[in-house]
């Protein structure tokens, strides 16, 4: 099978292996990559389980190597590894730790790089370009290393950023994936839901993340499956506070914080709409909205039963405004 694909993929395998083995070997990699790794608290097992890598400041070092090795200008530009120059095309990532973006079966399909500056100004993560292998609304972070561990724990955790699934692997937590790089999408919520029905969102204690969740929590419903949601502490993410608690202390933050959808609006919402009886108004509306998604009628029924018991609303002027949503929707 020597067609395009492929050959994009073989590329980009070789590319993996290339910055992996200059964080490993090289001096600039190992003085610059790897040291920034060793301080963000990752493992060598880590380092070498997840293939990650550094991209060397030099203006073409991966693209000549590669050409030297055989492969192809064409599929190096075409996976976006090389950027097209008429006198001298040159790298894409260059002075950057870098993430292999692999598909469930472990294809490398792109790349994520991470500058190491935290110049406010530079983009901190610079990504592959779409591509014929790499679709980036269908592809989920940390999914290889993940398959099985979501099928055995039947629940899937879904963060944010690249170095959250890392630090949970590294922590003994393998069901985790991140959609890294664009807002969740349909999509990748069915890739899931090929292992199982129940999505534990966690997003950064930011107000990015907030938003994140919110309407990450639409999408999962609306493909029919439970959504459950873990906030994490003011400043942190998966990754940080990972790194700051012990494996049991992780699991039993998980298990403690995790809430349905309607239980996490509620607790968000209700200290600012408590005594104000418009926002309250608008939050009820809010987590029928939300119900209204669930294509299962008797989940919905479940949920406007929940809900009206939180809220302290009558069931029927809930099921009233959800008859009026879902008409609309028709
Ligand atoms: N991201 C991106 N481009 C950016 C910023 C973020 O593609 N300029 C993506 C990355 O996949 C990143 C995720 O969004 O991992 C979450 O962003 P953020 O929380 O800002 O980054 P962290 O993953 O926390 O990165 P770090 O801990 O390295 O700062
Ligand atoms: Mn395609
Ligand atoms: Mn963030
Ligand atoms: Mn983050
Ligand atoms: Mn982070």
């Amino acid at each position: 099978m020597t067609d395009v694909r492929e050959s994009m993929y073989l590329v980009s395998e070789f590319a993996a292996k290339y910055f992996h083995d200059v964080l490993l070997n090289s001096e600039e990699g190992k003085a610059i990559g790897y040291s920034y790794f060793k301080e963000r608290g990752f493992t060598n097992e880590t380092i070498k389980k997840f293939n990650l890598g550094y991209s060397p400041e030099t203006w073409d070092a991966l693209t000549k190597e590669a050409l030297g090795k055989g492969y192809k200008l064409e599929f190096l530009e075409s996976t976006g590894l090389t950027i097209p120059r008429e006198d001298r095309p040159f790298d894409r990532f260059k002075g950057r730790v870098m993430f292999p973006i692999q598909s469930m079966s472990g294809r490398v399909l792109g790349f994520g790089g991470r500058i190491l500056t935290n110049d406010k100004k530079a983009a901190k993560y610079l990504n592959s370009p779409e591509s014929e292998i790499y679709h980036k609304s269908k592809v989920l972070y940390g999914i290889y290393h993940a398959k099985q561990s979501i099928a055995k724990q039947n629940n899937c955790y879904l963060v944010e950023g690249y170095t959250d699934v890392i630090q949970f692997n590294q922590a003994g937590i393998e069901n985790v994936v991140a959609s890294s790089g664009t807002a969740l999408t349909p999509d990748q919520i069915r890739l899931i839901n090929r292992l199982t029905r129940n999505i534990t969102v966690l997003f950064d204690g930011d107000a990015a993340g907030l938003r994140a969740a919110i309407r990450g929590i639409d999408l999962i419903l609306e493909e029919g499956m439970n959504v459950r949601v873990c906030s994490f502490p003011e400043g942190e993410d998966p990754d940080s506070f990972a790194r700051k608690n012990s494996h049991e202390a992780l699991v039993s933050y998980l298990e403690n914080n995790s809430k349905d959808f309607i239980q996490f609006k509620a607790s968000i919402l209700m200290d600012e709409a408590k005594n104000d009886p418009i926002k309250k108004a608008d939050l009820i509306r809010d987590m029928v909205s939300s119900i209204s998604k669930i294509p299962d009628r008797i989940q919905r029924e479940v949920y406007i039963q929940e809900c009206a018991r939180i809220m302290d609303i009558s069931e029927q002027v809930l099921v009233s405004t959800l008859a009026q949503l879902i008409q609309k929707d028709l």
